[in-house]
């Protein structure tokens, strides 16, 4: 369906070659440096306009948002494991490469999921202060896995793609960022790389059995799944905002407030909906899919840019 111009096997070869250990990235326990920030500058490009930030505090709502960035992959590599633990086996006695391309990345996955979750316990601990992030994974993970089996790939290719473009177009080649916290997203980008690929061979595995009709529909659920994790999005900038309260140990004040949430809350906007939005392989394949489904898809990530 996709005329894609690679396979399962490729996939597997690549993981083969780029595979990381766990304590090689991150040992439990290890102490995090906060002297540079954590995310590149032009995700967070947004708050370069709120007036009134000191300098260490712009580094601290920085690091708040770090953490919450690793915690919301994290959060989502829930349903996407479930989904591919799925997908694995449904290709239990058909296609073996397929299965090995699906096993594999379920396992790194689980990996990505506890390198995540270990840093955020050397964050919890290193910061000073808790940082509230989103908790309620499995039911994040309940609610995308009701919706049709291509919504959610869409949604899955989207947020893999998001995170190829990130490290390459963000991350990179930004010098003045941690590098402890760079060599994390270079790991997990390495990895990542392949299943943005696999995803393409599901999707394309899948949306050859759908109509027209439930293809087009596809595309307006995975629109609402967008709409939904903005509502949790604006949920993160909530607590980051207690978070840095808690931290400066003063309140922000109101205009100061409202100012960050507004740049925050637009910040992670363009991260995490309107990267995937406009990420050529998604839309390439969107338009493959539903070309009427593809031009809504672009009309609506202009706001979120
Ligand atoms: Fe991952
Ligand atoms: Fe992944």
């Amino acid at each position: 369906m996709l005329e894609l111009k690679f396979d399962y096997a490729d996939c597997v070869a690549h993981s083969e070659k780029v595979v990381w250990a766990l304590d090689d990235v991150m040992t439990e326990g290890q102490p995090l440096d906060f002297s540079k920030p954590f995310l590149p500058a032009d995700l967070v490009r947004h708050l370069d306009g709120v007036a009134g930030l000191d300098e260490a505090t712009r580094r601290q709502l920085n690091q708040i948002a770090g953490n919450a960035y690793l915690n919301l992959f994290q959060f989502v590599e829930e349903y996407i494991l479930a989904t591919m633990m799925e997908h694995a086996q449904a290709e239990v006695f058909g296609d073996p490469e397929a299965l090995r391309a699906l096993t594999r990345m379920v396992d790194e996955e689980l990996k990505h999921q506890a390198l995540f979750k270990r840093f955020r316990r050397s964050f919890d601990r290193d910061f000073g202060h808790s940082c509230g992030v989103l908790e309620s994974a499995a039911a994040v993970a309940h609610e995308i896995m009701s919706h049709s089996p291509v919504a959610v790939m869409l949604i899955t290719l989207h947020i893999e793609w998001m995170t190829q473009q990130h490290y390459t177009e963000s991350v990179k080649d930004d010098v003045g960022i941690d590098p402890f916290f760079k060599s994390l997203l270079h790991h997990h980008w390495l990895e990542e790389s392949q299943h943005a690929r696999i995803d393409m061979l599901e999707l394309s595995k899948l949306a050859g059995y759908a109509d027209q009709a439930t293809r087009d529909r596809a595309v307006d659920e995975y629109i609402g799944i967008l709409g939904a994790f903005d509502g949790l999005l604006a949920e993160q900038v909530t607590m980051d905002l207690a978070s840095l309260e808690s931290v400066r140990g003063e309140p922000l004040g109101e205009a100061l407030q409202s100012a960050i949430r507004e740049a925050m809350h637009q910040a992670y906007r363009r991260t995490f909906l309107w990267y995937g939005m406009t990420n050529r392989n998604v839309i390439s394949s969107l338009q493959k899919l539903s070309p009427e489904g593809a031009a809504k898809v672009t009309e609506k990530a202009v706001a979120y840019a």
